[in-house]
Formats: structure tokens, sequence, C-alpha cells
């Protein structure tokens, strides 16, 4: 077996065309995805979830350009760098994904069958037997019925099926790096952590890297091994899933945490977080991008945006961070 890629992304940055002008929605983002672990990503809407995953693809679209910045896999290069044939050829068999609302976007003329069978001849596939085979083990693993679903045409399945089989087409090439971008949202939360148990162990018997985008904090924690949190374009806080959930630095991670009953445990104590998340055209120019926000602002996060720190494997750009453990106290 191959060992596991690493996935090194480096100075990203990925801007929209607005009548405002070329805007960011990724901003310089650094973030290394390990060999064979899940990196989970979390952030309010907007803040750039999605447009970092089709990054992993070389896939943004108009009115969306990659301005900067590199996407580097083992074995592949820099993604970034790909196109046409290459890039084509890349996508699937070398890079598995669900892209968000996936249960949307499969074709309602033909069986889920048909589908495969056309994505296994795009990647010339020769044993399609088993490429069927192996989907319909997929199928059965999520607790589907794979001969009847492969049979189906897509407004047969319910929107939970869909997506899963959306994760099935990301599974069946045996891509060794695999981006899930909100994977299980069409789900209830049993079927939900199901599924992503599954995926798990996916991940582990074929040796993965993997990214999985999410709004479900919860959820992520039961998954990932390390967790991204994005704010307005940026990756504010990263490290191991337990650390960054059990002692978060950054006031907008408190924040996501805080607003969550289930973590905190008790409902009276959730409190939802202030203000709205930022779009394009709100996005602070210049200092802190979450200073509107935040309980801890000073005057430096006006002007002068946060450098990311590192420490014991975890980093944060946050100038009040990390916090002493009196202070993490007060605030957490
Ligand atoms: N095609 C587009 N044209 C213009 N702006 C866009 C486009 N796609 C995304 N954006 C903007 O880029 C920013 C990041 O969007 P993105 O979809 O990456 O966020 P997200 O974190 O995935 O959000 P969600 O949780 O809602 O899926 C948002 O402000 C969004 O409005
Ligand atoms: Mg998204």
């Amino acid at each position: 077996m191959t060992p596991p890629p690493e996935v090194r992304i480096k100075d990203l940055t990925v801007v929209y065309r607005t009548p405002a002008g070329e805007l960011p929605a990724v901003s310089r983002v650094d973030l290394t995805l390990s060999p064979g672990t899940i990196t989970g990503v979390v952030g309010e809407s907007g803040s750039g979830k999605s447009t970092l995953a089709l990054s992993l693809l070389n896939a943004v679209q108009p009115p969306g350009r990659i301005a900067g910045g590199s996407v580097e896999i083992d074995g592949l290069g820099d993604v970034l760098r790909l196109g046409g044939e290459s890039l084509r050829r890349t996508r699937g068999s070398r890079i598995g994904y669900v892209f968000q609302a996936a249960q949307n976007s499969l074709n309602p003329l033909k069986t889920i069958g048909g589908q495969l069978l056309d994505l296994g001849r795009s990647h010339e596939v020769d044993d399609l037997r088993g490429l069927v085979r192996e989907a319909k083990d997929l199928l059965a693993r999520m607790g589907m019925d794979g001969a009847r679903v492969l049979d189906s045409y897509q407004h047969e399945l319910s929107g939970g099926m869909r997506q899963r089989v959306g994760i099935m087409l990301a599974l069946v090439l045996n891509a060794k790096v695999v981006v899930l971008d909100e994977p299980t949202t069409a789900l209830d939360m049993i079927t939900q952590a199901t599924i992503l148990r599954i995926v798990r162990e996916i991940h582990e018997e074929r040796g993965l890297t993997t990214l999985v985008i999410t709004h479900d904090v919860g959820a992520v924690a039961e998954v990932a091994d390390t967790l991204a949190v994005m704010y307005g374009g940026r990756v504010v806080e990263h490290g191991p899933v337990t650390d960054v959930l059990g002692s978060p630095e950054h006031p907008y991670t408190q924040g996501l945490i805080r607003a969550i009953p289930r973590l905190t445990g008790d409902i009276s104590l959730a409190r939802a977080l202030p203000g709205r998340p930022p779009t394009l055209g709100t996005l602070p120019v210049g200092g802190c991008v979450f200073r509107e926000r935040c309980e801890r602002r000073m005057e430096v996060c006006e002007t002068v945006e946060p450098a990311r720190t590192d420490h014991d494997g975890r980093s944060v750009a946050c100038h009040a961070a990390p916090l002493t453990p009196a202070k993490h106290k007060e605030f957490v």
C-alpha cells in the first residue's frame, strides 16, 4: 500500500470578482494536512471553507480565481499548476471529493450505476465489475442496498441517500487524498455520526489523508485528528482536535465552542456568538478580521493583522493569544 500523502497548502489566496473589485475569500492560508490524518475545518458560513476545498482540486470557478500560493501533494506536485487532462485525471482518482450540496449534483437522466460506469470509464478503469462490487460494498457499509441504489435515479433517493452516494463516488476510485465538504448535512444527527464513523474507518483502512468540512463542531470532534478554524478567509487556529476544543486559544474558537450546548454540557450556559459573520464586502481591511466581534480586542488589533504563532504542534493568529493560565480561566 502506498503511504498516505502529505498535503501542503502554502500562502494560498483566492479572490472573487465583485462589483467592488476582487475581494479575498481565502487569504494567505498556510495549512499542512499530515499524512494519514483527518483534518476538520470549521467556521461560520462564508468563512471560506468551500473555497479552500475547491482550491485543493484547482476547481475554483469564475468569478473566482486563485490569486497566489501553492497546494503541493506528495506524488502529484503543485495541484495549482496542473491543467487540462492531467487535472481531470487527478480529480476523482487521486483526489476524491464531495462538493457541498453534492446531493444536488447527480445527473437526473442516468441511474447511479450508469454514472458510476461513466466515472470508471473516464478514468480508464479496466475492471468495471470490480468497480461496481466496490461501490456496492461502500453503499452497504453506509446502510444501503447497493444493487438497488445503483439501479435508481437520483429522484428515487432521499437527500441523505444521495449524500451517501456522493461519499461512495468520492471513495470508489481509491484516491489517497479525500476532500469532503459538508458531506452529511442532509442526514439526521444519528445517521450523521454513523456515516462519519464509517468515513473514519475507511480512512484508516486505506491510509488516506482526509479533509472534512462541517458547520458542526460537535461532529468534527468525533471524526477529526486535527482541527482548523476559519474566520474571514483566514485559518485563525489550528492544532490537534482535543487541544483546540479542550483549550481554545483564539477568541473566535472560544466563541464557537461556547455557542454549542452539546459541548458545554448545559443549554443554559450556551451563548451565541455576538454579531454576524462578515461577507466579502464587510470584511475589515487591515488589522484583525475578527476584531469587531472580539471581546479581547486591543488597540493593535485595529491596524496590525496578527501573525501566526506556533507552539506545541498548534498555531493561533491573535494578538491576545496564547493566554496565560489565569487569563484563560477568565475568558473560556
Ligand atoms: N461565486 C462566488 N462569487 C462571489 N463571491 C463568492 C462566490 N462563492 C463564494 N463567495 C464568497 O466567498 C466567501 C467564502 O465563501 P465559501 O463558500 O468558501 O464559504 P463557506 O465557509 O464554505 O460557507 P458555508 O458554510 O456557507 O458553506 C463568502 O463571503 C462568499 O459569499
Ligand atoms: Mg461551504
